[in-house]
């Protein structure tokens, strides 16, 4: 007889996996997401082996390898064209600095709300003498016919993120890249809080560069890897400027040169990685597969829209969105009430969320469920 468990992978399930869910209505993945068994056993084992023999870094490059598939795959992507970049703004950093000093009249454009990740590395950009466009805001994020009206001939770069993190704002990546991609800027995107919630393949195409990083929608808050896709047309374009061992054709024989042979895909844009952070990604990213991405993505829509219909049915109304530009980010305007004080209610009754730029924000993953909304609806005071 065989007596293993059953592995769990309906996705109404995925919260047995997540043991905080227990106790808490978790509703902070725009923030940090919480921790899987999977992620902790795997912790939990790398350590016990790196203490008993040593610290195994082949094994932690492995693992970076089998995330970075993991994500490419996520995203619609060949892992050839991922780079192991840790943060957004790095990889903001490394396309700002492959920028030329700007000849007369050139310019970026950028959002005046975003995330500063994907704000300052595009102002610093004033240095090399780019006039920095910002966008102001409209529903909560950057509208198309807004951002049109910024871009001109000499525009090198539009920069925007896939979802805006105070408010849930989903950006229209179709419109906005035709408009840049009209006059030959490149196409960032942070997608840091849309890619593991909601899908995003069919737009891949569209985007120049998109960035994430590990902590929030794909489940390792301990952080230290980001993915970074790049298209083949940027990859030609842009200088691997923290090019080390890592970015060699071969890492493991790229020690000392003499000779400079650098990956012929993305990975020359590596950065030297975080084993630890490696080996918990690789465990984290397991749950996608577990479940299937489209299960996933479609429960985390129902949940989100039960989330929004639930709210606005407490008189906690959110920020009204058009169905397209909603995401997994459900934010509710605070008006009056101080954040820190209603957070700390909320959190009393075993309800975690954030305040974010005068917004309660509230996002789903696949660990919420139906009872955790109404145990948020019943802990907020009547409107
Ligand atoms: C929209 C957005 N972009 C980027 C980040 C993180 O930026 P970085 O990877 O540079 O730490 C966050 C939150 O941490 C975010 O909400």
């Amino acid at each position: 007889m065989n007596d293993q468990p059953v592995p769990i992978t309906d996705v109404r399930r995925a919260r047995e996996l997540f043991p905080a869910t227990a106790e808490l209505a978790y509703f902070n993945t725009a923030a940090v997401s919480l921790a899987s068994s999977v992620l902790a056993a795997a912790y939990h084992q790398f350590v016990d082996e790196w203490t008993e023999s040593g610290l195994d870094f082949v094994r932690g490059e492995a693992a970076a390898d089998t995330a970075r598939a993991a994500v490419a795959a996520l995203i619609g992507a060949d892992p050839s064209d991922v780079a192991l970049i840790a943060s957004v703004s790095a990889a903001a950093g490394l396309v700002s600095a492959s920028l030329e000093p700007a000849r007369s009249g050139q310019n970026v454009v950028i959002g005046e709300r975003e995330y500063s990740s994907n704000h300052f590395p595009w102002r610093l950009l004033a240095n090399k003498g780019y006039e920095v466009r910002q966008v102001p805001f409209r529903n909560g994020g950057l509208e198309p016919g807004d951002i049109e009206r910024h871009v001109d001939g000499k525009t090198r770069l539009v920069a925007f993120s896939a979802v805006q993190s105070s408010t849930g704002h989903r950006s229209d990546i179709p419109a906005i890249s035709a408009i840049a991609r009209a006059v030959g800027a490149i196409v960032f995107v942070d997608g840091s809080q849309l890619v593991g919630a909601m899908p995003v393949a069919s737009e891949l195409g569209l985007v120049d560069v998109l960035a994430t990083s590990d902590h929030k929608f794909l489940l390792n808050a301990g952080r230290g890897i980001g993915y970074c896709y790049l298209s083949p047309g940027i990859q030609e374009r842009l200088t691997p400027i923290n090019a080390g061992w890592k970015a060699g054709a071969v890492p493991f024989e790229s020690y000392y040169g003499p000779s400079m042979e650098l990956s012929p895909t993305a990975s020359r844009f590596d950065s030297s990685i975080s084993w630890l952070a490696a080996i918990g990604d690789e465990a984290a990213l397991s749950v996608f597969e577990r479940f299937g991405t489209d299960a996933i993505y479609e429960r985390n829509r129902e949940l989100s829209d039960l989330l929004r219909a639930a709210l606005a049915g407490a008189g906690w109304t959110p920020v009204d969105l058009p169905e397209a530009n909603r995401s997994t980010i459900v934010a509710v305007p605070l008006g009056e009430a101080d954040p820190a004080q209603q957070l700390r209610e909320l959190r009393e009754q075993g309800i975690v969320c954030a305040a974010r730029d005068g917004n309660l924000r509230l996002s789903i993953h696949l660990y919420n469920h139906e009872d955790d909304i109404e145990r948020l609806t019943a802990a907020l005071a009547p409107r």
